[in-house]
């Protein structure tokens, strides 16, 4: 295919894109191979998520990952990044006061060339505090993999009345507090839809239905190169194509036509 030509997007572009009613596509890269293609095919936002603690490291959890790895990975895309906006996991335990959350931050924007953070949990005072700083910030509600620990499976959050409130008050909270984007992972597609509508900022689901703003999957997980079983909500994009870049084609146009995810992939 054609190089997409533009300019890099801004998170005005994206935000724009959800006030056009246009979705937006998110895919996890960790290195400059993959990233260069994800970049080249278009899709919009190219997320370094501490998943590859998972994929990449061979780990159970995303619990060991550093911020120093991190930043490494976060390197290796920016290098290559020319038009997707890129944002970057804080990992576990590295926002744990505002002190420490904005000299991670920083490490991931100045030295990894990320352009904005995203921290799991309604970590309120950390994210106010990086927003003063002029750090953008993406949150992330709903299935919360660095609380494995706590969770004791990744499963579906907010199915019952007062934990769906909970999310629905936590992502105003958010909001309201200056993030600038919202991951929901892992929640009924209704109470995703609903959140997506309240608030003015882009929601992107992984595991929470096709009324998100935007989708966002692990590269890795829909080109079925994972090490582990792949979750329910992810789809295998490679079973009907011959090459990677195709692959995410195929995915690029399933998303952006709200083809992807379907009721088989939803809760
Ligand atoms: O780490 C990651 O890849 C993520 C996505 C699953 C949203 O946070």
């Amino acid at each position: 295919m054609n190089q997409v030509v533009d300019k890099p997007l801004s998170i005005n572009d994206i935000t724009a894109m959800k006030r056009n009613g246009e979705k937006i596509t998110c895919l996890t890269a960790y290195d400059a191979g993959f990233a260069a293609v994800i970049d080249k095919v278009g899709i919009d936002i190219m997320l370094v998520g501490d998943s590859l603690g998972m994929v990449i490291q061979g780990h159970s959890t995303t619990v060991p990952v550093t911020i120093e790895q991190m930043v490494y990975h976060t390197q290796c895309v920016s290098r290559v990044r020319k038009r997707a906006y890129l944002i970057a996991d804080m990992p576990f335990m590295t926002y744990g006061s505002t002190d420490m959350a904005a000299k991670n931050a920083a490490q991931l924007l100045q030295t990894g060339g990320a352009q904005m953070v995203k921290l799991e949990g309604a970590k309120i005072d950390c994210v106010r505090f990086l927003v003063e700083q002029g750090i953008p910030v993406c949150g992330h509600l709903g299935l919360l993999p660095q609380s494995i620990h706590q969770l004791g499976a990744y499963s579906v959050q907010g199915k019952e009345p007062e934990a769906a409130q909970k999310l629905r008050d936590d992502a105003q909270q958010l909001q309201q507090t200056g993030a600038s984007l919202l991951v929901l992972e892992c929640v009924p597609a209704a109470l995703a839809k609903q959140i997506s509508e309240e608030l003015t900022i882009p929601v992107i689901g992984i595991g929470a239905g096709v009324d998100c703003d935007g989708q966002v999957l692990v590269l890795y997980d829909m080109l079925n190169i994972g090490t582990s079983k792949r979750p329910r909500f992810s789809k295998d994009f490679m079973a009907d194509c011959n090459s990677v870049e195709d692959a995410i084609k195929a995915y690029q146009h399933a998303v952006k036509n709200a083809e992807f995810p379907g009721l088989e992939h939803s809760f």
